[in-house]
Protein backbone atom coordinates (compact mmCIF):
# COMPACT_ATOMS: atom_id res chain seq x y z
CA UNK A 1 0.00 0.00 0.00
CA UNK A 2 1.36 3.37 -0.80
CA UNK A 3 2.21 6.34 1.57
CA UNK A 4 0.45 8.90 -1.45
CA UNK A 5 -3.08 7.80 -0.20
CA UNK A 6 -2.74 10.25 2.75
CA UNK A 7 0.23 13.25 1.78
CA UNK A 8 1.18 15.22 -1.07
CA UNK A 9 4.09 17.45 -0.49
CA UNK A 10 4.16 21.07 -1.60
CA UNK A 11 5.79 20.82 -4.47
CA UNK A 12 3.86 18.31 -5.98
CA UNK A 13 0.63 20.84 -5.85
CA UNK A 14 -0.28 21.94 -9.03
CA UNK A 15 1.96 20.10 -11.02
CA UNK A 16 -1.03 18.98 -13.05
CA UNK A 17 -0.21 15.09 -13.53
CA UNK A 18 -3.39 13.90 -13.34
CA UNK A 19 -7.05 15.44 -13.50
CA UNK A 20 -8.69 17.18 -10.80
CA UNK A 21 -11.48 15.61 -8.90
CA UNK A 22 -12.91 18.73 -8.34
CA UNK A 23 -14.59 21.57 -9.67
CA UNK A 24 -11.64 24.35 -9.92
CA UNK A 25 -13.69 26.43 -12.35
CA UNK A 26 -15.83 27.04 -9.53
CA UNK A 27 -13.17 27.80 -7.74
CA UNK A 28 -12.08 31.57 -5.93
CA UNK A 29 -8.76 33.18 -7.00
CA UNK A 30 -6.85 32.27 -3.96
CA UNK A 31 -8.14 28.39 -4.96
CA UNK A 32 -10.86 28.20 -2.57
CA UNK A 33 -14.49 27.14 -2.86
CA UNK A 34 -17.76 25.66 -1.10
CA UNK A 35 -17.41 22.78 1.05
CA UNK A 36 -21.26 22.36 -0.77
CA UNK A 37 -21.66 19.62 1.94
CA UNK A 38 -25.69 18.82 0.77
CA UNK A 39 -23.90 17.39 -1.98
CA UNK A 40 -22.47 14.31 -0.33
CA UNK A 41 -24.41 11.31 -0.84
CA UNK A 42 -25.02 8.53 1.94
CA UNK A 43 -22.25 6.81 0.40
CA UNK A 44 -19.65 9.55 0.80
CA UNK A 45 -20.38 9.91 4.33
CA UNK A 46 -20.64 6.30 5.11
CA UNK A 47 -17.03 5.66 3.34
CA UNK A 48 -15.61 8.27 5.60
CA UNK A 49 -17.47 6.73 8.82
CA UNK A 50 -15.64 3.38 8.11
CA UNK A 51 -11.94 5.35 7.11
CA UNK A 52 -12.47 6.79 10.37
CA UNK A 53 -13.48 3.42 12.25
CA UNK A 54 -10.24 1.79 11.11
CA UNK A 55 -7.95 4.38 12.14
CA UNK A 56 -9.48 5.60 15.51
CA UNK A 57 -9.34 1.77 16.38
CA UNK A 58 -5.32 2.29 16.01
CA UNK A 59 -4.62 5.11 17.78
CA UNK A 60 -3.45 4.26 21.35
CA UNK A 61 -0.23 4.14 21.87
CA UNK A 62 0.81 5.22 18.73
CA UNK A 63 -0.84 8.70 18.06
CA UNK A 64 0.10 11.48 20.15
CA UNK A 65 -2.12 12.53 23.05
CA UNK A 66 -2.70 15.92 21.17
CA UNK A 67 -4.48 14.25 18.58
CA UNK A 68 -6.27 11.86 20.48
CA UNK A 69 -7.84 14.04 22.69
CA UNK A 70 -8.44 17.00 19.62
CA UNK A 71 -10.02 14.31 17.26
CA UNK A 72 -13.66 15.15 19.30
CA UNK A 73 -13.75 18.01 17.81
CA UNK A 74 -14.34 16.68 14.45
CA UNK A 75 -17.84 16.10 15.75
CA UNK A 76 -19.65 12.71 14.95
CA UNK A 77 -17.05 9.79 13.35
CA UNK A 78 -20.26 8.65 11.25
CA UNK A 79 -20.52 11.67 8.38
CA UNK A 80 -18.19 14.34 6.49
CA UNK A 81 -18.29 16.97 9.20
CA UNK A 82 -19.46 19.93 7.75
CA UNK A 83 -16.18 22.74 7.40
CA UNK A 84 -17.90 25.74 8.74
CA UNK A 85 -19.17 24.12 11.99
CA UNK A 86 -15.99 22.88 12.87
CA UNK A 87 -13.90 25.77 11.18
CA UNK A 88 -15.92 28.22 13.74
CA UNK A 89 -14.68 25.53 16.97
CA UNK A 90 -11.11 25.89 15.15
CA UNK A 91 -11.05 29.23 15.12
CA UNK A 92 -12.64 29.57 18.86
CA UNK A 93 -9.50 27.43 19.68
CA UNK A 94 -6.60 28.70 17.88
CA UNK A 95 -7.51 31.37 15.42
CA UNK A 96 -7.06 29.07 12.52
CA UNK A 97 -10.07 28.32 10.17
CA UNK A 98 -10.82 25.78 7.53
CA UNK A 99 -11.09 26.80 3.67
CA UNK A 100 -12.74 24.47 0.98
CA UNK A 101 -10.72 23.35 -1.70
CA UNK A 102 -11.34 21.62 -5.20
CA UNK A 103 -8.13 19.24 -4.47
CA UNK A 104 -4.09 20.12 -4.91
CA UNK A 105 -3.56 23.54 -4.94
CA UNK A 106 -0.54 25.88 -6.43
CA UNK A 107 2.19 25.73 -4.01
CA UNK A 108 1.56 30.12 -3.45
CA UNK A 109 -2.46 29.53 -2.93
CA UNK A 110 -1.00 27.22 -0.81
CA UNK A 111 1.36 28.81 1.05
CA UNK A 112 -0.61 32.06 1.18
CA UNK A 113 -3.54 30.50 3.00
CA UNK A 114 -1.28 29.22 6.08
CA UNK A 115 0.40 32.27 6.32
CA UNK A 116 -3.37 33.78 6.91
CA UNK A 117 -4.23 30.43 9.38
CA UNK A 118 -6.49 28.91 6.84
CA UNK A 119 -6.09 25.37 6.11
CA UNK A 120 -7.13 24.00 3.00
CA UNK A 121 -9.23 20.96 3.26
CA UNK A 122 -10.30 19.16 -0.44
CA UNK A 123 -13.71 18.25 -0.02
CA UNK A 124 -14.26 15.66 -2.29
CA UNK A 125 -13.86 11.93 -0.99
CA UNK A 126 -11.84 9.36 -2.25
CA UNK A 127 -14.48 6.49 -4.23
CA UNK A 128 -14.86 3.28 -2.19
CA UNK A 129 -12.88 1.27 -4.48
CA UNK A 130 -10.34 3.41 -3.06
CA UNK A 131 -10.32 2.71 0.19
CA UNK A 132 -6.88 1.61 0.90
CA UNK A 133 -5.30 4.26 -1.71
CA UNK A 134 -5.96 7.20 -3.21
CA UNK A 135 -3.10 8.88 -5.13
CA UNK A 136 -3.91 12.37 -3.79
CA UNK A 137 -4.97 13.79 -0.60
CA UNK A 138 -9.21 13.93 -0.15
CA UNK A 139 -11.69 15.23 2.43
CA UNK A 140 -10.33 12.09 5.07
CA UNK A 141 -6.79 12.71 4.92
CA UNK A 142 -6.80 16.64 4.67
CA UNK A 143 -9.18 16.69 7.81
CA UNK A 144 -8.45 13.48 9.68
CA UNK A 145 -4.77 13.56 9.43
CA UNK A 146 -4.54 17.42 9.70
CA UNK A 147 -6.76 19.95 11.38
CA UNK A 148 -6.93 18.00 14.79
CA UNK A 149 -3.26 19.25 15.71
CA UNK A 150 -4.68 22.32 14.56
CA UNK A 151 -6.16 23.23 17.52
CA UNK A 152 -2.81 22.40 19.70
CA UNK A 153 -1.83 26.40 20.12
CA UNK A 154 2.32 25.68 19.03
CA UNK A 155 1.46 23.52 16.19
CA UNK A 156 -0.84 25.76 14.95
CA UNK A 157 1.87 28.50 14.91
CA UNK A 158 4.54 25.92 13.39
CA UNK A 159 1.89 25.84 10.36
CA UNK A 160 1.24 29.54 10.14
CA UNK A 161 4.98 30.15 10.39
CA UNK A 162 5.39 27.57 7.42
CA UNK A 163 3.18 29.24 4.87
CA UNK A 164 5.34 32.66 5.94
CA UNK A 165 8.37 30.69 5.23
CA UNK A 166 6.95 29.14 1.80
CA UNK A 167 6.15 32.40 0.33
CA UNK A 168 9.99 33.44 1.58
CA UNK A 169 11.31 30.29 0.08
CA UNK A 170 9.40 31.08 -3.12
CA UNK A 171 11.23 34.24 -3.78
CA UNK A 172 14.77 31.86 -2.75
CA UNK A 173 14.21 29.21 -5.05
CA UNK A 174 13.98 27.21 -1.98
CA UNK A 175 10.83 25.45 -2.00
CA UNK A 176 12.31 22.16 -3.03
CA UNK A 177 14.28 22.11 0.62
CA UNK A 178 11.56 23.42 2.16
CA UNK A 179 8.81 21.34 1.27
CA UNK A 180 10.87 18.02 3.03
CA UNK A 181 10.36 20.35 5.88
CA UNK A 182 6.78 19.76 5.50
CA UNK A 183 7.22 16.25 4.50
CA UNK A 184 9.34 15.10 7.50
CA UNK A 185 6.97 16.75 10.24
CA UNK A 186 4.00 17.87 8.95
CA UNK A 187 3.21 14.78 7.06
CA UNK A 188 5.41 11.95 9.02
CA UNK A 189 6.66 13.57 11.81
CA UNK A 190 7.09 11.37 14.74
CA UNK A 191 7.42 13.07 18.36
CA UNK A 192 9.22 11.00 21.57
CA UNK A 193 7.07 11.29 25.01
CA UNK A 194 7.60 10.04 28.04
CA UNK A 195 5.02 6.67 27.07
CA UNK A 196 7.26 6.15 23.80
CA UNK A 197 7.20 7.45 20.32
CA UNK A 198 4.13 8.61 18.95
CA UNK A 199 2.81 9.53 15.57
CA UNK A 200 1.50 13.31 14.74
CA UNK A 201 2.22 14.12 11.36
CA UNK A 202 -0.93 13.69 8.90
CA UNK A 203 0.08 11.15 6.45
CA UNK A 204 0.95 8.79 9.13
CA UNK A 205 -2.53 9.22 11.30
CA UNK A 206 -4.49 9.04 8.07
CA UNK A 207 -3.09 5.59 6.88
CA UNK A 208 -3.65 2.58 7.74
CA UNK A 209 -1.06 0.47 7.61
CA UNK A 210 1.95 3.06 8.28
CA UNK A 211 0.75 4.41 11.90
CA UNK A 212 2.11 0.59 12.96
CA UNK A 213 5.06 0.96 10.51
CA UNK A 214 6.45 4.75 11.11
CA UNK A 215 6.38 3.60 15.59
CA UNK A 216 7.13 -0.01 15.50
CA UNK A 217 8.47 -1.70 12.18
CA UNK A 218 12.60 -2.30 12.61
CA UNK A 219 12.58 -1.49 8.69
CA UNK A 220 12.49 2.13 9.42
CA UNK A 221 15.02 4.56 10.67
CA UNK A 222 14.01 6.90 13.19
CA UNK A 223 16.43 9.80 13.59
CA UNK A 224 16.38 12.60 15.56
CA UNK A 225 14.80 15.76 14.36
CA UNK A 226 18.14 17.78 12.47
CA UNK A 227 16.28 20.80 10.11
CA UNK A 228 19.80 20.50 8.00
CA UNK A 229 19.83 17.02 7.75
CA UNK A 230 16.19 17.04 6.59
CA UNK A 231 16.49 19.71 4.06
CA UNK A 232 19.36 17.04 2.52
CA UNK A 233 17.19 13.95 2.39
CA UNK A 234 15.00 12.35 -0.14
CA UNK A 235 11.82 11.13 0.36
CA UNK A 236 9.50 8.50 -1.29
CA UNK A 237 6.30 9.24 -3.01
CA UNK A 238 5.21 6.02 -3.24
CA UNK A 239 5.40 4.16 -0.72
CA UNK A 240 6.03 4.00 3.49
CA UNK A 241 8.61 6.20 4.20
CA UNK A 242 12.45 4.40 5.23
CA UNK A 243 13.13 7.15 7.47
CA UNK A 244 11.34 9.12 10.16
CA UNK A 245 12.53 12.52 12.40
CA UNK A 246 12.02 11.84 15.75
CA UNK A 247 11.15 15.78 17.77
CA UNK A 248 10.97 15.81 21.46
CA UNK A 249 8.34 18.78 21.42
CA UNK A 250 6.24 20.82 19.52
CA UNK A 251 8.19 23.77 20.81
CA UNK A 252 11.44 22.45 19.70
CA UNK A 253 10.23 22.69 16.56
CA UNK A 254 9.02 25.81 16.49
CA UNK A 255 12.49 27.34 17.89
CA UNK A 256 14.68 25.26 15.76
CA UNK A 257 12.53 26.61 12.60
CA UNK A 258 12.04 30.08 13.54
CA UNK A 259 15.53 32.06 12.37
CA UNK A 260 15.83 33.25 8.58
CA UNK A 261 16.40 29.97 6.71
CA UNK A 262 18.57 32.03 3.80
CA UNK A 263 21.76 31.49 4.95
CA UNK A 264 20.69 27.67 5.66
CA UNK A 265 19.18 27.42 2.03
CA UNK A 266 22.78 28.46 1.04
CA UNK A 267 24.51 25.88 3.67
CA UNK A 268 22.59 23.15 2.27
CA UNK A 269 22.37 23.71 -1.38
CA UNK A 270 26.10 23.74 -0.82
CA UNK A 271 26.18 20.33 1.10
CA UNK A 272 24.26 18.60 -1.53
CA UNK A 273 26.53 20.14 -3.92
CA UNK A 274 29.72 18.59 -2.31
CA UNK A 275 28.54 15.67 -0.49
CA UNK A 276 25.62 14.72 -2.26
CA UNK A 277 21.50 14.37 -0.52
CA UNK A 278 21.05 11.85 2.02
CA UNK A 279 18.95 8.65 0.41
CA UNK A 280 15.58 7.87 2.35
CA UNK A 281 16.36 5.06 4.88
CA UNK A 282 20.17 5.92 5.26
CA UNK A 283 21.51 6.71 8.60
CA UNK A 284 24.69 8.53 9.12
CA UNK A 285 27.53 7.94 11.28
CA UNK A 286 26.63 9.59 14.76
CA UNK A 287 23.15 10.10 14.41
CA UNK A 288 20.63 9.57 17.11
CA UNK A 289 18.22 6.59 16.82
CA UNK A 290 14.97 5.79 17.85
N1 LIG B 1 12.17 30.61 9.72
C1 LIG B 1 11.84 30.24 8.37
C2 LIG B 1 12.44 31.24 7.39
O1 LIG B 1 13.00 32.21 7.78
C3 LIG B 1 10.36 30.15 8.15
C4 LIG B 1 9.80 28.87 8.61
C5 LIG B 1 9.29 28.73 9.88
C6 LIG B 1 9.77 27.81 7.75
C7 LIG B 1 8.77 27.54 10.28
C8 LIG B 1 9.25 26.63 8.16
C9 LIG B 1 8.75 26.48 9.42
O2 LIG B 1 12.35 31.06 6.19
FE1 LIG C 1 -1.35 16.31 3.87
Amino acid sequence: MKALNVGVAPTTYGEGTRPPRGDYAGARSNYTCEQNWAAYSSQDHDLYRRLYQRQAAQLDGLACDEFITALGQLGAPDQIPNFDALSEKLHRATGWSIEAVPGLIPEEAFFSLLAARKFPVTNWIRKPEEFDYVVEPDVFHDLFGHVPLLFNPVFADYMQAYGKGGLKASSLDACELLARLYWYTVEFGLICTPQGLRAYGAGILSSAGELTHSVRSAQAQRIAFNLARIMRSRYQIDSFQSSYFVIDSYQQLFDATAPDFTALYALVRAEIATRGEIEAGLVLEGERRY
